[in-house]
């Protein structure tokens, strides 16, 4: 394992008890700042600051949220108020009946055959991000902008690109600007402050959300009487969905939430993954070296295909290891609907539940060294315990994107490796701040010196 001390770098996490006002200060600065250091060694702490909440990490009392009393924690009405002006009642937000006919009917997009089916889109989007990174000659690049633009290269290539009237960029502006609003006020939420979601629903609601709604509208009500695409798309897919139980299929503005809802939930969280593990790679030659030397190995073409991924295992587990230490998500929340006791204390109806999922992997009882970037960890996925390794989330709202996900960020950065060495820039280190994902603040600036041959 690589080992300087402030390698791989993380959040100071409270080591004294804090205030409301502290608290949302703290907050609203790095939601991170807020979760007790006692947290990485405790199963469960409650505090109250406005309203009762707990945290948990206790891989027992998570199993029973998210899977055995799934139906008494559906998510917070925060997240909800947060993600419905852009979103609808979508799979992401919707509970009961309503989320369980969506889940339905979009899980077969998501199944094995369609995901690798998109596979060629991701090498082709890598192709161009490598092209990109080697035109701009010997520098140091932005390689969290490099994957936010490649992953949202992706997302719309596998959503509505080729239609006409998609204005790619008015689509990426809108989604930024909003998840840079949703950010900053979803953290006081999280600590319970009273009930501002009124004015937070008026405040973004502007016209870019707007216009990104219009423009999916558009292309959806287009793609309905033209040709489908070959291979299918996700809106291809999306479209022919129907839940196996009652043949209900979605109408316009259903689709389009969905739609809106995998560019949303998919795009950043993927470009995420990707420059915290380049981040860490670029720290931890070996890693690197190893890494490279697999997908020489593996790897016969010239790109790298979704053919090769089962021949990627140590990629794939440089991407596992990246999501542990860095989840996107780092905080879920739940509202309990009645009391229930979890870890041996009460919970009461209307308590606010959080599961912080940063906490959760880096805790002292569950993880070997838990700070460290040790990928080979997960050389044997069986030996992680269950619900002690959470970034896609478990049970049955566990993220229908996942293998997707994994698919994107093996084959790019398998892609890079290929094709580039990557260094840290002296006194460029990211520091990871949560807002409504957890970024690396300040960009993760590496040099990217190209590969001969
Ligand atoms: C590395 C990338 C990703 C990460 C870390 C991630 C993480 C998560 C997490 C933690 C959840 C559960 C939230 C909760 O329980 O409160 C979730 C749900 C979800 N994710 Fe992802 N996600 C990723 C990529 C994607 C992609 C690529 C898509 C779609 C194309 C997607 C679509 C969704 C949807 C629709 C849900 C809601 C599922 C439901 O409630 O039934 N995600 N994701």
């Amino acid at each position: 394992m690589a080992q300087t001390t402030d390698f791989p770098v993380r959040v100071p996490l409270v080591t004294k008890p804090m205030g409301i006002l502290a608290s949302l200060a703290a907050a609203r600065r790095n939601v991170l700042s807020i979760i007790p250091d006692i947290a990485t060694r405790q199963p469960m702490v409650s505090g109250k600051t406005g309203k009762r909440w707990h945290m948990v990490m206790d891989p027992e009392a998570l199993r029973r949220i998210l899977l055995e009393n799934v139906a008494n924690y559906p998510k917070s009405l925060v997240t909800k108020n947060l993600l419905e002006p852009a979103i609808g009642k979508s799979l992401f937000i919707a509970e009961g009946a309503h989320w369980r006919w969506q889940r339905r009917a979009t899980a077969p997009v998501f199944s094995h055959r369609n995901v690798r089916a998109l596979s060629p889109l991701v090498t082709d989007a890598a192709g161009r991000c490598s092209a990109r990174i080697a035109a701009a000659g010997p520098r140091a690049v932005n390689m969290f902008d490099e994957m936010v633009a490649t992953t949202f290269d992706v997302i719309s290539d596998v959503t509505f690109s080729d239609d006409k009237g998609f204005d790619r960029d008015a689509v990426h502006n809108a989604i930024n600007a909003y998840v840079a609003e949703a950010g900053k006020v979803s953290l006081m939420d999280i600590l319970g402050a009273p009930n501002w979601v009124p004015r937070l629903n008026r405040m973004i609601t502007g016209p870019s959300l707007r216009q990104m709604k219009q423009i999916a509208d558009q292309v959806i009500d287009a793609r309905r009487n033209g040709a489908e695409k070959s291979p299918p798309d996700l809106l291809d897919l999306l479209l022919a969905g129907e839940d196996p139980k009652t043949s209900r299929k979605m109408q316009t503005a259903e689709l389009r939430d969905n739609l809106l809802t995998f560019i949303v939930a998919g795009h950043e969280t993927t470009a995420l993954s990707l420059s915290w593990a380049l981040y860490l790679i670029a720290h931890d030659k070996r890693v690197q070296d190893k890494a490279r030397a697999e997908v020489a190995t593996a790897v016969k073409g010239v790109d790298v295909t979704g053919d090769d991924i089962p021949k990627l295992p140590f990629v794939r587990q440089i991407i596992d290891e990246s999501l542990r230490l860095y989840p996107p998500a780092a905080i879920v929340s739940r509202t309990a609907m009645a009391s229930d006791v979890l870890c041996g204390r009460d919970v009461r109806k209307g308590d606010t539940i959080i599961i912080p999922i940063y906490a959760l992997h880096r805790s002292h009882v569950l993880w070997d060294r838990p700070d460290g970037f040790w990928p080979e960890r997960f050389d044997d996925m069986k030996s992680v315990p269950r619900y002690s390794y959470l970034p896609f989330g478990d049970g049955p709202r566990i993220c229908i994107g996942a293998s997707f996900a994994i698919q994107e960020a093996v084959i790019i950065l398998a892609s890079l490796l290929k094709q580039f060495r990557f260094s840290p820039v002296a006194g460029r280190d990211p520091v990871p701040e949560m807002t409504l994902t957890l970024r690396p603040e300040g960009g993760v600036w590496l040099m990217a010196d190209p590969l001969k041959g």
